[in-house]
């Protein structure tokens, strides 16, 4: 059977445009998505928005506008955003969607039903811009005497009757699951982090509120709205039709036992989301999962942040925030994209700059692939008149041609290495680079310009070799920058099923590359290749970012 893989983001507050942050974890998500389809699993991905809370309140207050219409308007910008960005999501779910609503109340019962559940009075210290309770212990002091949770967001004193969660029942349960799946949170210095959280002492969770009512209601309980983590939270289900086990969920979510144990099982999910929201994903959701009696994901990553320029945290207030559409437009999609997986080590933070992007993507893109593929395309159309040279088998090849296609071959197994151990996606697009570079150091020693004049076809043999290792290439990397990489697969003359189809798995997945008929298919189909166009032109610095 297909192997399931469920991905997913965290869901974005729309209290503002998506900024560069935002686009960075969609991302990222999608191409840990592509690579898996690519692989042949069957992928699940969300990602959505996420619109209760008192925050939203606030800034709907602010801006004289009803909260819905404020939710409505930017939850669209940033859907806007995952379509500009070419993020391959399956499902968008909105917290404001009805179902969403049956979801979270379905889980509270759930919880309630487990005794996790009680009434009380709650007095403690709560950020809105984090939207988070904080023990007195972990605040410290900012200017003038203001008190600031760890994310150096202000709290305030909160007192209000409401609903409480167990959370000090899951303390041993949290601990033996961290010790006996390492990888449930990774990186493992965020791990640690938790573990050290964890284990200092967990207080219950103070998780309905009673002063505003944006939110989903808690269910036989007037005047009280959940807590906004507990419905954010369970968007993960939502969009798979929980409370519904049947469908989706028991496809990507299934309750499995194991045969032994008679334990669930976890599913095979990865939450991917920032650092500084792990201590939620890793301690409040799998201690409301183990009390409403349901599997837990399999992995939770907290990503790095992305900075400013010189490495500024990036906030409205200091007007550096960046706006990943304007960037888009002016470098491109799938530049964007090449940039932010490669220059960023996956789980560090890392910084951007318009020189940065220009760089990078000029060099490995432009110079290195690109001109890989134009000198190699433009020969054969231009000498062999766009017909294809026979590529001599693995026995009749010179050991220089064996080396090459041999080397580009080991590229994949070692990504596939990376991606299982760490999702070290900047490492993957390292380790093809690799192989580009030496697919343009065998063009310049075999000089194929020169064989044209001294050695025909020897010449053929050559190009022969290196329109293998470019499809390979271009079929490895199409998660990072899957439109040129699919644009180049169409100039090649690879065939273009309908994407996650069997057929687009034979021609263009991951199995295609173990596949050595394809060459020959292609030289028998009569397709010729055609004075190319580039496909990744080189990039300017604008004038004004140049300054
Ligand atoms: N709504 C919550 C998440 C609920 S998930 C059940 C939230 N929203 S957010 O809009 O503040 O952040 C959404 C995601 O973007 C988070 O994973 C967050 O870590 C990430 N990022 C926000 N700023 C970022 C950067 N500057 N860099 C990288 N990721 C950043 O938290």
């Amino acid at each position: 059977m297909q192997e399931k893989f469920y991905i997913t983001t965290a869901i974005s507050y729309p209290n503002g445009k998506p900024h560069i942050g935002h686009a960075y974890e969609a991302i990222a998500a999608d191409a840990i998505a592509r690579f898996h389809r690519l692989s042949g699993k069957d992928v699940r991905f969300q990602t959505g928005t996420d619109e209760h809370g008192l925050k939203m309140v606030q800034t709907a207050r602010d801006k004289g506008v009803d909260v819905r219409d404020l939710c409505r308007e930017m939850s669209d910008q940033f859907q806007a955003m995952c379509d500009t960005l070419n993020i391959s999501y399956d499902h968008f779910q909105r917290t404001t969607d009805p179902k969403h609503h049956t979801a979270s109340q379905a889980i509270w019962q759930a919880m309630a039903a487990n005794g996790d559940l009680e009434l009380g009075r709650y007095e403690g210290w709560y950020s809105v811009r984090d939207e988070a309770f904080y023990e007195e212990k972990e605040l410290t002091l900012g200017e003038g005497g203001v008190k600031l949770s760890p994310q150096g967001t202000p709290v305030e004193w909160t007192v209000e009757e409401n609903w409480r969660f167990k959370l000090s029942r899951y303390q041993e349960p949290l601990l033996k699951l961290y010790a006996d799946h390492p990888e449930f949170i990774q990186p493992d210095s965020r791990r640690n982090e938790v573990i050290n959280f964890v284990k200092g002492g967990l207080q219950d969770l103070s998780v309905s509120r009673t002063s505003f009512d944006w939110g989903v209601k808690v269910p036989g309980s007037e005047g009280h709205v959940m807590y906004v983590w507990v419905d954010a939270l369970t968007n993960y289900l939502t969009g798979l039709g929980y409370p519904d086990m049947g469908g989706d969920m028991a496809k990507y979510w299934p309750a499995q036992r194991d045969a032994d144990s008679g334990a669930l099982k976890p599913a095979n999910v990865l939450h991917l989301i920032g650092k500084d929201i792990v201590r939620f994903h890793a301690v409040y959701w799998p201690a409301f999962l183990m009390s409403a009696k349901l599997p837990l994901p399999k992995q939770v990553f907290g990503h790095g942040f992305l900075l400013a320029r010189g490495g500024e945290k990036m906030s409205k207030s200091l007007g550096n925030v960046v706006d990943p559409i304007a960037l888009a437009e002016q470098f491109g999609v799938d530049n964007l994209r090449y940039f932010l997986l490669r220059e960023v080590s996956f789980g560090q933070d890392g910084s951007y700059s318009p020189e940065a992007i220009v760089t990078r993507c000029n060099a490995e893109l432009a110079n290195s692939f690109g001109n890989l593929a134009q000198r190699v395309l433009s020969m054969i159309a231009k000498n062999l008149d766009g017909e294809l040279p026979k590529l001599h088998s693995a026995s009749n090849q010179t050991d220089v041609d064996a080396r090459l296609l041999q080397q580009v071959r080991e590229v994949m197994p070692s990504m596939v290495k990376q991606m299982a151990e760490r999702l070290a996606l900047s490492i993957l697009v390292e380790e093809w680079l690799a192989r580009v570079t030496m697919g343009n150091q065998y063009v310049d020693e075999q000089a194929p310009w020169t064989l044209r004049k001294t050695d025909f076809e020897r010449m053929k043999a050559v190009l022969a070799v290196l329109f293998a290792c470019i499809r390979d290439l271009a079929i490895t990397i199409q998660p990072i920058i899957p439109t040129a990489a699919g644009k180049l697969l169409d100039q090649l003359g690879i065939p273009r099923p309908p994407e996650n189809t069997p057929e687009w798995l034979h021609h263009r997945g991951y199995e295609a590359l173990n596949r050595t008929s394809w060459y020959e298919e292609l030289r028998a189909s009569g397709h010729r290749i055609a004075p190319p166009t580039p496909i990744f032109p080189r990039l300017e610095l604008p004038v004004d970012d140049a300054a």
